[in-house]
């Protein structure tokens, strides 16, 4: 299985570059944030538990997360792997995703971190939301989701870093040469992936 993991903060990408990879390389996707939004959507109980720390910028519970996820996950996904998005983004969440790993008897093969300065999430996300009707994207709200990005999610790749499966990309190159970037990490993990399956 291929199962990555796309960091990085409001605005890096993440959702862009999510696009080709889940069809370039069958991935089930796991969009924490786009789950969320369809719980609001629906108007269910999780959803509107999460609603206004949603709409504040803050991070939702992490019980709140387990809940979305173990909702979606499906044990035996028509797919090569799973591709996250926006989670983990706490420590917690991290174990929380170590153990669903173990579940599906598989592993995370890498966690893809997109750097982009603030200014320049700040500037994409306030030209999205002209269109996106996404209530979370206004100023005060995206510098406030920075906020948390940097406080609670950013200490959350030292745990990947110990792992050696932490990869960083310029996520403001051109939406191309990020996608070539993280196609290239990709491909290396795989060979690796082949390499060992030769070997032992
Ligand atoms: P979520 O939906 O995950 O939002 P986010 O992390 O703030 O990320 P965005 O979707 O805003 O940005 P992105 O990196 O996907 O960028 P995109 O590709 O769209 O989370 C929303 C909220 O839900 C959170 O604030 C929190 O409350 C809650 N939540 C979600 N997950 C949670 C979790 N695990 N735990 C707790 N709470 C959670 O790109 C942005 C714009 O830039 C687009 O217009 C795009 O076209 C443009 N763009 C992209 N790449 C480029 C490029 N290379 N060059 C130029 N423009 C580009």
């Amino acid at each position: 299985m291929l199962n990555i993991a796309l960091f990085g903060p409001p605005g890096a990408g993440k959702g862009t570059q999510s696009e080709f990879l889940i069809n370039k390389y069958n991935l089930f996707y796991i969009s924490t944030g786009d789950l969320l939004r369809k719980e609001l959507k629906e108007e269910t109980k999780l959803g509107l538990e999460a609603k206004s720390i949603i709409a504040s910028g803050g991070l939702v519970s992490d019980e709140i997360i387990v809940q979305i996820i173990e909702k979606t996950i499906t044990e035996n996904p028509d797919s090569n792997g799973f591709l996250f998005d926006g989670f983990p983004r706490t420590y917690i969440q991290a174990y929380i995703l170590e153990g669903l790993m173990i579940k599906l008897n598989t592993s995370l093969n890498c966690l893809i971190s997109l750097e982009v300065d603030e200014e320049v999430s700040v500037q994409r996300l306030l030209n999205r939301g002209k269109t996106s009707g996404r209530a979370d994207d206004n100023e005060v709200v995206i510098r406030n989701r920075l906020k948390e990005y940097n406080d609670k999610t950013l200490p959350v790749l030292q745990f990947y870093k110990d792992k050696g499966i932490y990869f960083e990309v310029k996520g403001d190159d051109s939406i191309e040469e990020v996608n070539a970037n993280i196609q290239g990490i990709i491909k290396e993990e795989l060979n690796k992936s082949l390499f060992n399956l030769v070997l032992f």
